[in-house]
């Protein structure tokens, strides 16, 4: 088929993945074990998927290394969420964390050992037991590489099952008819072709969009392309105004330490020594949840209280710990600051600084992953469309996730997506291969992109973005600084309508690769300043200095967001769900904050 210029290479299968980490191969292994026909695309090699750098762990009430209970897991995420979580999922996602992990036990995660076998597990930022009362040791893991041991295994696991892999394919855009998704347009970066996808399903995991911020510690490859997508097919996403900002980031590169370096002992202290967090959280102290210590963190700097010559970040001791704990339980972590900050972490404190590591907004789904939009006040699910993992809002996480909620929020919704596309498939026939010019459109618009002969290059452009995004849409916000904030990004908008491609050519065009993801971010970069000004309260990750207090009478709903191409974002609501449905739980009703 050819579609402008292109020769279109055409492929039917049942189920679509789009994206290779640790939700995307899960719900691969699952559509295969279900005897699908399962293509997984994705732009880089499955295994360097940003999976691969989740340190800490995943959380699961397996209680190996003391009392637990997956109520108690429950009740942390739903407080850690400032009560912004649909619980109804949080119930599902905590009840059946441990049967996840166990799975991926026997799949052949190679876990961390207690001394008689069992999986270790370490205490992480708000994780309680007995509904707030005690520290909980919940987080499983594999060293300090705990994402690196789920993504290979699963990888090799999908392979066992004959998942078929398009690997280094850049998705362009969703194959759309009415409200109905069809396929995915793909370009294949080896070799320059154009491929187009049928399927009676495709499930969007395609991750967050850190990388829209100049700071992050997400891979450069976190650009949302799954959420832009959905914005261009004319959905919405959900929260985009929660952006989290993990406490421990190297200062200068930006290289994560995981929150289980604290959970093994170590803490932050402030230029006067002091360990600052136990005036902020006299109970959690450095493990309190992330918006905490980011923002604890935030105000010393503010204050005065910085440490370096600029007075502009923290430290992070962990000398005390050891050369056996460091070598055992944090080896990576260990090398990272060895590499990144010049640091031998037996003698000397880490410089860290709160840096983007998630976000909790994303693409509406319901527990299944199946995409929600709204058409006349009710939210209803999107035919042929799904997505999971971080680039999803489930949601489970709220204004805020806890650390190591992501990894199983990975496992669980994965799982769960690969169950229901088994049930709606059940007896369907597979699509039928496209006859006409479907996709064209996309086509059209990466055409537009590679044809660029304006004066702006990318790298320009997406500085703007970054800088305006860290400056104006970071841990404190307020009405003034977040229309600044607007105003960079439609400025940098301004900018890419005049952008300049200055390589034509198809096969690994990096420069065109970069265009169409920093279209991506742009759109993504415009609804967080937007949900952000239009949410006038502070709750979790969102902290407005002029609006400081969390306002449940106005405030205790989802936000929605649309774009159009003119950057012009479109907000509304949705409840959130506040029971939780047939689990053996009752719901959690909100409560003022104690930490
Ligand atoms: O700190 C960490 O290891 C990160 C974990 C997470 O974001 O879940």
């Amino acid at each position: 088929m050819k579609l402008r210029s292109y020769d279109v290479i055409d492929h039917v299968y049942d189920v679509i993945v789009v994206g290779a980490g640790g939700s995307g191969l899960r719900a691969c292994l699952g559509l295969a074990e279900a005897g699908l026909r399962t293509a997984c695309v994705t732009k880089v090699f499955p295994t360097r998927s940003h999976t691969v750098a989740a340190q800490g762990g995943i959380s699961a009430a397996l209680g190996n290394m003391g009392e637990d209970d997956w109520r108690w897991h429950m009740y942390d995420t739903v407080k850690g969420s400032d009560w912004l979580s649909d619980q109804d999922s949080v119930a599902g996602m905590c009840e059946q964390a441990p049967s996840a992990v166990i799975e991926l036990e026997h799949y052949g995660v190679p876990f961390s050992r207690t001394d008689d076998g069992k999986i270790y597990q370490r205490p992480f930022g708000g994780m309680t037991t007995h509904y707030g009362e005690e520290i909980a040791v919940r987080t499983c893991a594999a060293a300090d590489r705990t994402g690196h041991a789920i993504l290979h295994t699963l990888y090799q696991q999908a392979l066992k099952n004959k998942v078929e892999f398009f690997v280094e394919y850049f998705a362009i855009d969703l194959i759309m008819e009415g409200s109905e998704c069809l396929g995915l347009m793909a370009w294949c970066l080896e070799d320059g072709t154009m491929h187009r996808f049928r399927s009676n399903l495709v499930i969007l995991a395609t991750g967050g969009y850190g990388r829209a911020y100049f700071s992050a510690t997400s891979a450069h490859t976190c650009t949302g392309d799954g959420n832009a997508m959905v914005l261009r097919a004319g959905l919405p996403l959900q929260d985009m105004e929660f952006v989290q900002f993990h406490p421990t980031g190297i200062y200068g590169s930006g290289c994560l330490i995981t929150e289980g370096a604290r959970g093994e002992g170590g803490f932050l202290t402030n230029a006067d020594g002091e360990r600052f967090m136990e005036r902020y959280a006299p109970n959690a102290k450095d493990l309190a949840s992330r918006d905490v210590v980011s923002r604890s963190m935030t105000q010393e700097i503010i204050e005065g209280r910085g440490v370096g010559i600029d007075k502009d970040h923290m430290y992070l001791h962990l000398n005390h710990l050891g050369r056996s704990v460091l070598d055992e339980r944090l080896p990576g972590i260990t090398e990272t600051a060895r590499v990144f900050a010049g640091i031998d972490l037996t003698r000397e404190p880490i410089p860290v600084i709160p840096t983007v590591h998630y976000n909790m907004g994303g693409i509406p789904t319901n527990f299944d992953g199946e995409v929600l939009t709204q058409t006349t006040g009710d939210l209803k699910p999107v035919e042929g469309l799904m997505s999971i993992g971080e680039a999803a809002c489930v949601s489970v996480h709220g204004a805020n996730r806890l650390g190591s909620n992501s990894l199983l929020d990975l496992i669980v919704f994965g799982r769960s997506s690969s169950r229901r596309a088994a049930t709606l498939l059940k007896g369907q026939v597979r699509a039928a291969s496209f006859d006409g010019a479907q996709g064209e459109d996309a086509i059209a618009r990466f055409d537009g992109v590679r044809a660029a002969k304006g004066g702006s290059s990318t790298a320009v452009i997406r500085q703007k973005m970054q800088r305006g995004m860290q400056k104006h849409c970071a841990v404190f916000r307020t009405k003034s600084v977040l229309l600044g904030g607007l105003e960079e990004i439609m400025g940098a908008w301004e900018m890419f309508q005049d952008l300049s491609i200055t390589d034509r050519s198809l096969v690994w065009n990096t420069d065109l690769v970069e265009a169409l993801e920093l279209d991506n971010m742009l759109r993504q970069s415009a609804t967080t300043v937007a949900s952000a000004l239009y949410r006038t309260e502070s709750r979790g990750a969102h902290a407005r200095e002029d609006f400081p207090d969390r306002d449940d009478e106005r405030w205790l709903k989802h936000s929605l967001s649309w774009v159009d191409d003119a950057l012009e974002v479109r907000m509304d609501t949705r409840p959130v769900v506040l029971t939780t449905g047939d689990y053996d739980v009752q719901p959690i009703p909100p409560k003022a904050r104690n930490y």
